[in-house]
């Protein structure tokens, strides 16, 4: 089917790559002429794995091309509205871009058009674009408005998109399911060239739901905030396990071993960030407001999740006593791995609460460095995690990018000016620590073995790793 796609973000150039590679002829439209110089000399504005490949292959192929907004109404009959819909100062989000689009599509449109709001939008989005399309239409064409909802991880996207564990729609006419069902039958079918397996893991089928477009729209706000809130939870839980002397890693495995509460986001730290959990969670309390219902928990979930940063300056004060004239060494910035992108990253909260105490701060990151200056520039930024860690009284692990798992410890030491780790992800266990000679911090865990403050007794780390091997 040919496919014009609106938005060459995040989430538009992952739609528009891998519906191309699924078989579609697909038209990506991208109103930043700069973005689009880049996109059409194969550049792309973001770090997604595999997705350069799926761009390159689909240009080479003639299955994409780009270009501007106004070609994309008129080139095809399904068109996927993919523009940003960033907050604004009080939490609503900004739909002005999805408003003016509306406008452009009736204006210009000519015949039947499938207009798909793939963009995060507020519940009773679709059926106020409906009422728009109509009202602005001017050449009497015939319009569906669908909602289809992205559930696309940053740094697993391509996967996410072509492996997905379900594809919502919201339809109001069979016309518009059927049209859907079209689009997406490669991958219901799991019948398409993949770009990450030779033999594609065998995805237990697909569910293809199809809802009303108020019920879909509402999916994917209460899946993001479900999520929020999981992480929310456990990282309350570690403050207590602290106090108590248990190990919240040890609590969220017991408590994920139970297929109803489940393991993934279950992992305690410095919380959440991104464009998406933030945004959304926002934006949902807002919808909720709005309608007179009560969403008082996700106000809790967004507290807990604020109070994370403070928490982790406070545990790096208690061992440092002062910040002030401190070198600390921050390992990872962007809001998660794999990923180069910095929006709500919970480091940028952390290292401007650390520079106002007067700390001085080195950085690495394998990926979000370019980014990071923009927002965080009185930053020392370094090119790999020894170099960060020389001079410092702490080193800070914000990011879990898997290389700092197999770092040498032995040359940490001898660079480090007080050999302390405050993990702020986990990404370690305490009794790994016990012949490095780093004192070893984290989150919602007794303080290492030999630490003479833990509160309650200390548990002698050989034990712990004796009982490992009980463990089934
Ligand atoms: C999220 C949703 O997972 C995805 O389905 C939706 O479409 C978009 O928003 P994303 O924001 O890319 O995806 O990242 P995700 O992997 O969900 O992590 C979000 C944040 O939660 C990150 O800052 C991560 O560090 C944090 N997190 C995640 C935790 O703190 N603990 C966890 O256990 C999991």
């Amino acid at each position: 089917m040919k496919i014009s796609v609106i938005g060459a973000g995040y989430v538009g150039l992952t739609t528009a790559a891998c519906l191309a590679q699924i078989g579609h002829d697909v038209f990506c439209a991208e109103s930043d002429v700069g973005k689009l110089n880049k996109l059409q000399a194969d550049i792309l504005p973001i770090f997604e794995p595999h997705l350069g490949d799926v761009v390159r292959v689909a240009r080479r192929r003639g299955k994409l091309t780009f270009g501007q907004t106004e070609e994309a109404i008129e080139k095809s009959q399904a068109i996927f509205i993919c523009v940003g819909t960033p907050p604004l100062a009080n939490g609503d989000a900004d739909l002005s871009a999805i408003e003016s689009l509306a406008r452009m599509i009736a204006k210009s449109a000519r015949g039947y058009r499938l207009v798909v709001e793939k963009s995060t939008v507020p519940v009773q989005t679709g059926s106020k674009l409906r009422r728009h399309l109509r009202l602005h239409n001017q050449h009497e064409s015939d319009y569906d408005v669908v909602s289809n909802p992205e559930f696309l991880r940053e740094g697993s996207a391509v996967e996410d998109f072509l492996h997905p564990d379900r594809i919502v729609v919201g339809v109001e006419s069979l016309r518009a399911a059927e049209l859907m069902r079209e689009i997406y039958q490669p991958i219901v079918n799991n019948e398409f060239p993949c770009p990450m397996h030779s033999k594609c893991p065998t995805t237990s089928g697909v569910r293809f739901l199809c809802t009303d477009t108020n019920s879909a729209e509402l999916i994917k706000h209460a899946s993001n905030s479900f999520l929020a809130m999981k992480i929310s939870f456990i990282n309350m839980v570690a403050n207590l396990c602290e106090v108590v002397g248990a190990d919240v890693g040890r609590v969220s495995e017991g408590m994920g071993l139970d297929p109803r509460i489940g393991s993934s986001f279950l992992n305690a730290g410095l919380g959440f960030g991104g464009f998406c959990f933030p945004k959304d969670l926002q934006a949902f309390i807002r919808i909720a407001e709005k309608s007179g219902c009560d969403f008082s928990l996700l106000k809790e979930v967004e507290k807990i999740n604020q109070s994370r940063i403070e928490y982790f300056v406070e545990k790096i004060r208690k061992e440092l006593w002062v910040l002030r004239g401190k070198k600390l060494a921050v390992w990872g910035l962007a809001f998660k791995p794999n990923t180069d992108d910095m929006r709500y990253a919970p480091s940028i909260a952390l290292v401007e609460s650390l520079l106002k105490e007067g700390a001085n701060i080195s950085a690495y990151d394998p990926q979000a460095t370019e980014k990071a200056k923009e927002v965080l520039p009185d930053v020392t930024y370094c090119g790999d995690p020894y170099e960060a860690a020389r001079g410092a009284h702490a080193i800070l692990i914000v990011t879990e990018w898997s290389e700092f798992r197999d770092l040498d410890w032995d040359r940490l030491l001898s660079v480090v000016e007080q050999p302390l780790v405050v993990d702020g992800r986990n990404m370690f266990r305490p009794e790994e620590f016990s012949s490095r000679g780093f004192r070893y911090l984290s989150i919602g865990r007794a303080l290492t073995p030999d630490t003479p403050s833990a509160p309650g007794e200390t548990r002698d780390g050989t034990l712990d790793s004796a009982i490992q091997n009980i463990t089934a």
